[in-house]
C-alpha cells in the first residue's frame, strides 16, 4: 500500500477553509453536549493539565466504559485513541502471534504494526455483495493457524456492514479451536443496530476496542480504551504504553459524555441516519454511483462509483473543489479502492444538503472526469 501521508490530505492544510463540509474522518461535527465542554472547561480551570492521570484511566471512567459495553467482569484500560491501545496490541503481544489477520476493505494499521515487529499479515478480500461485505468464518478456517491474531472490524469501516451474532460465534470458534486471539475494534459500535461483543461469546481470548472519537466526537483529544477479562487485559497493562495515562482532559469530558449517552446518542444517531437518506438520495438522483451498504452501521456510507468513470481520487479532488471533504476508497483499500468514495455521516443536517448539491454538480454532463 502507498504511503499514508500520500494518500491522505494535509488535514491542516483542510482546517484553513472555514468553509469546508467534513464529510471525510467519520469525526462527528455536532454541537457537543453542554456537559461535555463545562467538563474540559471546568478541567482547564482547575489546571489539571499539569497532572499525569492514572496509568490504566481514571476509575470512574473505566467502570463507565465496562457498563457502557455491558461486559460485567472485564477490565478497562483507557488508551490514547483507539489506535493507542492497538499499536500496543499488535507489538506488545508480537512475540506470541504467528500471523495477524485482516481485511480488503479494512483498516489498514494493526496489520502495519503488527509488521513492524515482523508478523507476517493474511488479507481477505471482502468487498462482495455475495458476503455481505464481511469476511467469512470458511475464508478465516483457510488461513487461521495456531496463536493467529484476527482483527475484525464491526461495524467495518469503511463499508458500514456488520457482522450477526451467528456470524461471530463461527469465527470465534475458530479462534477457541487455534489458539488465536481476537481484536474486535468496536470504534463504531454507537452508530450500529443489534451489535454483539465477540466478547461475550469468546471472552477468555478477545480484546475490544473502543473509541471516543466518533460517538462522542472527541477525535482531537485522542482517547479510547481496550477492555478484555482481566488475564488477558493483563498481558498488556503490565508494561502500558502510555504508563503517564492518557490525557486527563478528554477523560473528564469522556465522563460526561457517558453520563448523558442517552439524549446525545439519540441526537448524534438522527443525524447519522438523517444524512445517510441524503447521501442516497443524492446518489439516486444523480445516477452517478450506488450505495455499498444501506443503511450503514457506521457514521459513514460507502459510494461504488466503479461504473461512473470517474476515479476514486479524481472524484473526491472534484469535490474538495466544491468545499466538500470526502476521502477515496485507495486510503482504506488497495485492491478495490479505486471503486468506491468514503462520506462521513454524523455531521450537521446542513452539510448533507451541501453534499448533496456538490455531487449533483459532478453528475452534470461536462464535469471533469
Ligand atoms: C477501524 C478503526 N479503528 C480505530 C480507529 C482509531 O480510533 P481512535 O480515534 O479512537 O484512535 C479508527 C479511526 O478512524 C478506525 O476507523
Amino acid at each position: 500500500m502507498s504511503a499514508p501521508a500520500a494518500a491522505a490530505p494535509s488535514f491542516e492544510h483542510l482546517l484553513e477553509r472555514p468553509d469546508l463540509v467534513w464529510m471525510g474522518q467519520n469525526t462527528t461535527h455536532l454541537e457537543p453536549p453542554v456537559e461535555v465542554l463545562a467538563a474540559l472547561e471546568e478541567s482547564i480551570r482547575r489546571r489539571e493539565f499539569q497532572l499525569y492521570a492514572p496509568a490504566l484511566g481514571f476509575e470512574q471512567l473505566r467502570e463507565l466504559i465496562v457498563e457502557d459495553l455491558g461486559l460485567p467482569g472485564a477490565d478497562v484500560w483507557v488508551t490514547d485513541g483507539a489506535v493507542g491501545g492497538l499499536h500496543h496490541i499488535c507489538t506488545g503481544l508480537a512475540g506470541s502471534i504467528s500471523r495477524i489477520v485482516t481485511s480488503d476493505p479494512g483498516w489498514p494499521w494493526p496489520a502495519r504494526f503488527a509488521g513492524l515487529e515482523g508478523v507476517p499479515a493474511t488479507t481477505l478480500d471482502l468487498y462482495s455483495a455475495e458476503q455481505g461485505y464481511k469476511i467469512t468464518a470458511a475464508q478465516i478456517a483457510e488461513v487461521i493457524e495456531p496463536r493467529s491474531l484476527v482483527y475484525l472490524i464491526d461495524p467495518l469501516n469503511p463499508l458500514g456492514s456488520r457482522y450477526t451474532r451467528d456470524e461471530l460465534v463461527a469465527i470465534t470458534d475458530l479462534a477457541r479451536e487455534t489458539g488465536s486471539l481476537v481484536v474486535h475494534d468496536c470504534t463504531y459500535r454507537h452508530f450500529a443496530t443489534d451489535h454483539t461483543l465477540a466478547a461475550e461469546l469468546y471472552p477468555e481470548g478477545t480484546f475490544t476496542t473502543y473509541s471516543f472519537s466518533k460517538w462522542l466526537g472527541l477525535a482531537g483529544l485522542r482517547l479510547g480504551a481496550v477492555v478484555a477479562v482481566p488475564e488477558l487485559l493483563s498481558r498488556l497493562t503490565a508494561v502500558p504504553s502510555n504508563p503517564l495515562g492518557a490525557n486527563i482532559q478528554a477523560q473528564r469530558a469522556a465522563i460526561a459524555g457517558l453520563t448523558v449517552k442517552e439524549p446525545w446518542l439519540a441526537r448524534v444517531r438522527g443525524a447519522n441516519e438523517a444524512n445517510q437518506r441524503t447521501v442516497r438520495a443524492a446518489v439516486e438522483r444523480s445516477g452517478l454511483g450506488k450505495l455499498v451498504v444501506y443503511p450503514s452501521h457506521g457514521n459513514f456510507v460507502a459510494v461504488d462509483i466503479a461504473d461512473s468513470g470517474w476515479s476514486a481520487d479524481a472524484l473526491c479532488a472534484a469535490m474538495l473543489e466544491r468545499d466538500v471533504f470526502i476521502r477515496p476508497g485507495t486510503y482504506q483499500s488497495p485492491r478495490f479502492g479505486e471503486r468506491f468514495v468514503k462520506v462521513s455521516t454524523s455531521v450537521p443536517e446542513e452539510w448533507g444538503e451541501r453534499f448533496a448539491a456538490a455531487w449533483a454538480d459532478l453528475s452534470t454532463p461536462g464535469a471533469a472526469r
